[in-house]
């Protein structure tokens, strides 16, 4: 009976064409879903090589699976991951193997983490990008928590993940809800790239009216440049989609997105460890004002700019533009690294950066070219704050700041939106300022509250009459 090495709950998008990737790497993989038609269509991709058993029985499952068990769900976060563990329960024995491969969040792996382990079965969260086809052709794997758990599965998840030079896109991360936490600052910058691509179209399309087949051909040339990332590449391929009418498909897709919570999860979490993450910030904002569709619609009548003509060198803006698209997408991957900097000292996950950038070379959301120029920064210098820091990527970021300026003006005066642009900049000239004017913030807190502030001349704690 036990005869597979491996069971996965929830044959959904990624439940499925993960399983499928392991039967490919010749893993014998069972499923599980109580959904029968979901079963059903894993049943019609097996091919004669997969060694696959699929069912909607949860006994007959875990009774196929060889022991110790090790059982991976790819079912929605939240009440359903408690769901399952639950229906799993009373068939699993100790030292059996639950992996959450959903977008967890992470307090809720700390928790299910301590439940589990009091009834002697393993768990750990392990985030999981790339999507369908990372799923089934190789996704970048987070794995933290129970190591020894881990170390048992290796295997499995490097045969399965992307591999970049050969390397593959998982390692183990580090201790609780690491691999969770990765993952939703992974989606956090996520969101602010996504945010800032969108920011670049719209001041190409609406600021200086260029027409739609140079903005795609603009982004099918910056991916062949050091600009090259999986969120560029699909966006050229996004913007050559024409239906059936012959018109450019993005342009009837409405305006308002939704989301499923990772990008708010980092912003709000990054407020609780105080470590900045602007453009996330604004990513989520700009999502939340998308939502707005009526109100904009009443405001554009009311509250009007016209910008002042201006004849335009599109070549010339284009070529600006992809600096100042650099230094954004840059100080999005500072602000998030730096995050997990600091929650992995508040959390003692014991992050390697520099692991988390290997891994995110391929395989997920997020992969780009930048990634290896981080890993070797972290290289370079583990202990590293922030990657403006590193030399290399100071120098780099720094001579693109003149452009990024004139960008940010050019959408300024063209009342284009552009949260996320301008907290990138925000967080670069603030972190550049060797002398903030918080001194300010000091003296009112002081004043109307008699908080009291310190002084740059002498040593404790002051309070003012100020008036
Ligand atoms: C990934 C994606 C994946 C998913 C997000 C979308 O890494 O493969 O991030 O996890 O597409 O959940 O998030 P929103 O629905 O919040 O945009």
């Amino acid at each position: 009976m036990e005869l597979y090495d491996f069971g996965i709950v929830g044959l959904g998008v990624m439940g499925r064409n993960l399983l499928l990737n392991m039967a490919d790497n010749k893993f014998a993989v069972a499923g599980l879903d109580l959904d029968a038609a979901k079963v059903e269509s894993l049943e019609n991709e097996i091919n004669d090589t997969h060694q696959v058993k699929a069912t909607t029985q949860v006994a007959e499952f875990t009774q196929a699976i060889r022991k110790p068990r090790a059982i991976m769900l790819l079912v929605p976060a939240g009440k359903p991951v408690d769901g399952a563990i639950n229906s799993l329960l009373p068939h699993l024995e100790e030292g059996d193997i639950i992996i959450d491969g959903g977008n967890s969040y992470f307090p809720d792996t700390d928790r299910r983490f301590l439940e589990l382990s009091q009834k002697n079965i393993h768990f750990f969260g392990m985030g999981i990008s790339g999507g369908e086809k990372g799923a089934r052709f190789g996704p970048s794997l987070m794995p933290g928590g129970d190591k020894g758990a881990y170390e048992r599965l290796r295997p499995i998840f490097e045969a399965v993940s992307a591999k970049v030079n050969g390397e593959p896109c998982v390692a183990y991360l580090g201790n609780g809800s690491a691999g969770n936490y990765v993952k939703m600052v992974h989606n956090g910058i996520e969101y602010g790239i996504m945010q800032l691509i969108a920011e670049t179209y719209d001041l190409m399309k609406r600021g200086f009216g260029i027409d739609d087949e140079k903005i795609q051909q603009t982004f099918v040339q910056w991916n062949n440049t050091e600009l090259q990332s999986f969120l560029v590449e699909i966006t050229g391929e996004i913007l050559n989609k024409f239906d059936e009418d012959g018109q450019r498909l993005v342009n009837v897709i409405s305006d308002w997105a939704k989301s499923k919570g990772t990008g708010k999860w980092t912003s709000q979490n990054a407020m609780d460890l105080q470590a900045p993450v602007p453009v996330i910030d604004a990513a989520v904002t700009m999502r939340d004002m998308s939502k707005f569709k009526p109100e904009r619609v009443q405001a554009a009548k009311k509250l009007n700019w016209t910008p002042a003509e201006k004849n335009i060198d599109e070549d010339q803006v284009i070529g600006q533009l992809k600096d100042a698209f650099y230094f954004a997408m840059l100080n999005t991957y500072a602000q998030g690294l730096a995050q997990l900097t600091i929650a992995s000292e508040t959390y003692n996950y014991g992050l390697n950066l520099e692991e988390v950038a290997k891994i995110w070379r391929g395989g997920c959301i997020i992969r780009a070219a930048a990634l290896e120029d981080f890993r070797q920064a972290y290289s370079r210098d583990a202990s590293l704050r922030n990657i403006l820091l590193d030399d290399t990527i100071a120098k780099d970021i720094s001579s693109r700041q003149a452009n990024t300026r004139e960008i940010v003006k050019q959408a300024v005066e063209h009342g284009i939106p552009f949260a996320a642009y301008m907290n990138a900049l925000a967080y670069f000239d603030s972190y550049r300022s060797e002398r903030m004017p918080t001194n300010i913030i000091q003296a009112q807190r002081d004043y109307f509250g008699a908080h009291t502030y310190e002084r740059i001349d002498r040593e404790g704690s002051f309070h003012t009459q100020w008036d």
